[in-house]
């Protein structure tokens, strides 16, 4: 098989945060039409746009108030479909982000639910209490500590949000709300969406009866909602009711597993076309927690990289690879080195994900190496409402104000979401008016575009060159993964073969001078990219410098 979206890189967008073209200090759509020469520049073939919909971004869109409608901060509808259009002539299709788990509280259907309308009731997970005061069962939030139940006095019920609580869950056991959002998903390719990215999709369908869990305090319910009894009977039903399975499609996976992931992105499953699972970006979680901060653990990360580049292989599936989105802190701050070794560690961890078997995706400002903030004093400065839940369970639970400022300082999601640094001017470039909705990074002199797009040694360069190759060298797009020097603790290497050709990729992660054997005594390497200037062209270096990254042709 040799499937369109194996050479296409996916660019994410998160509109609010990209560029605000009327002076309020969130980004807007227009923004984005504005911006669509430099993203072309970049070869990339889809854009991923975070929600835009009507809501009233409690948590930044994701708790969607109108699934068919643009929100006025972002701009019109006239908007969206100039984007959809001016994005198409340049080649590259929109794919719209689902948030089908949940929806906001103040969606009708939720405020019919309210009223009383049996209707609606039966849209969500409503639930009489075990008795005054008692959830109906023991189910936490995922976001912050407490139960996943919120208590409506005057229904003298309870209903579930596995989120914000005013992002309540929808019933999908309820055949009228899959065909509701089979709507959704019908008026959207009715506009021309090329693609779909599905929000927490393994999450949507519960155990029968909502059970008590009982077994693992702090994350109770988890094993009761993830990839649960119907869920890929509904992913199937989804595709199959609107002939999603013309259309690239990704499911973000929340703490899922290979076995299910094979089967939602195996082609004669008929589900998705690919899949993002997470387990690689908690190499620097200590204890499994992301509050408790860690060094990356290198051993952990290759583990869990290897396992799955090998187990989607042998499925048949395949993975969505990525480093960054809007909920990951800068991968460079974790993974790499955003002192000293900046560059050099920005565009090894580029080519270390790019090459991978699997679909890339690039988070706007990761092909510029932004980085974690630093200059955010107070916790007043954040907004991220999982930022500010978690911080006060922090502080309660004995932190200093301090320590649990450096743990978002690390941990949050606003890494990921400060204004995209444009240029070195009034916000970043970034918007025109006097109070951007975030805070813009201290960083933006040093790292912004307009610093690197003419630059053939920038970041952004080697971005630009990672994502055509991919679309040149089918050993690239198609070949097999297949592991090299696993036991080192210190370099991630592979390698990719396809029909006699062999692509070798070593990456060094770390700051120190290392060795490395070249894999085959008689053969020759030809040098295809490397992140330092004076590689060597015809032949294998013994040695790999402070984060220096290497892909050769083993001939
Ligand atoms: C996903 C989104 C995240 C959101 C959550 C709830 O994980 O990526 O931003 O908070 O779902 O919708």
């Amino acid at each position: 098989m040799n499937a369109n979206f194996h050479k296409s890189t996916v660019y994410q967008i998160y509109p609010k945060s990209f560029r605000d073209t009327t002076g309020s200090g969130v980004g807007d759509l227009n923004g984005v039409t504005e911006k669509l020469d430099y993203i072309a520049g970049l070869g990339v073939d889809y854009i991923w746009l975070t929600p835009f919909f009507p809501s009233p971004q409690v948590d930044n869109g994701y708790d969607v108030a109108d699934y068919c409608d643009v929100d006025p901060r972002f701009g019109t509808m006239a908007d969206l479909e100039r984007l959809i259009a001016e994005a198409g002539r340049r080649g590259i299709g929109l794919m719209l982000d689902m948030v089908f788990n949940h929806t906001s509280d103040e969606h009708i259907w939720f405020q019919k639910a309210l009223q009383g309308e049996q209707k609606y009731l039966d849209y969500y997970l409503f639930r009489p209490g075990k008795g005054p005061g008692l959830p109906p069962n023991d189910w936490d939030n995922t976001v912050a500590p407490g139960s996943a139940w919120e208590y409506v006095p005057h229904l003298d019920l309870w209903y579930l949000h596995l989120y914000d609580k005013k992002q309540p869950d929808l019933n999908w056991d309820n055949p009228a709300v899959r065909e509701e959002l089979k709507n959704v998903i019908r008026f959207w390719m009715g506009k021309g969406i090329r693609g779909f990215r599905f929000d927490v999709l393994n999450q949507t369908s519960k155990a029968e009866g909502l059970p008590d869990d009982g077994e693992n305090p702090g994350k109770n319910g988890k094993r009761f909602y993830t990839d649960g009894p119907h869920i890929h009977e509904y992913i199937q039903d989804l595709v199959r009711d609107t002939g999603l399975d013309k259309l690239v499609t990704v499911g973000e996976m929340a703490s899922t597993s290979l076995a299910h992931c094979q089967r939602y992105s195996n082609p004669k499953n008929k589900e998705l076309s690919m899949v993002f699972s997470f387990h690689h970006m908690k190499a620097d979680y200590r204890e499994n927690s992301k509050w408790k901060l860690m060094p990356f653990s290198m051993r952990y990360l290759k583990d869990t990289l290897t396992e799955w580049q090998l187990g989607m292989q042998e499925a048949g599936a395949w993975n969505a690879v990525f480093w960054c989105n809007h909920d990951q802190p800068r991968v460079v701050s974790r993974y790499g080195d955003d002192g000293k070794y900046w560059a050099e560690s920005a565009k090894m961890l580029a080519m270390a994900k790019q090459l991978l078997r699997g679909t890339p995706y690039i988070y706007q400002g990761e092909e510029l190496g932004m980085t974690n903030v630093k200059n955010y004093d107070d916790i007043s400065d954040f907004n991220d409402t999982e930022t500010l839940q978690n911080y006060d369970a922090l502080i309660r639970a004995g932190s200093t104000p301090a320590e649990a400022l450096e743990v978002m300082h690390q941990r949050s999601r606003d890494n990921a979401r400060t204004p995209m640094q444009w240029n070195g001017g009034r916000n970043a470039g970034f918007s025109d008016g006097e109070h951007p909705w975030l805070k813009v990074n201290a960083n933006y002199e040093t790292i912004n575009a307009a610093r690197q797009v003419d630059d053939p040694d920038s970041i952004l360069a080697f971005y630009r060159a990672l994502v055509a190759l991919r679309k040149e060298y089918d050993v690239i797009s198609d070949g097999s993964f297949e592991p090299y020097l696993h036991e080192r603790e210190d370099v991630f290497a592979y390698f990719r073969r396809l029909g006699g050709k062999t692509l070798l990729v070593v990456c060094n992660f770390y700051g120190a001078e290392t060795e490395v054997p070249a894999p085959e005594a008689g053969a020759e390497y030809r040098l295809l990219l490397a992140n330092y200037a004076d590689t060597p062209a015809d032949r294998f270096p013994a040695r790999l410098r402070p984060y220096e990254a290497v892909a050769y042709w083993v001939e």
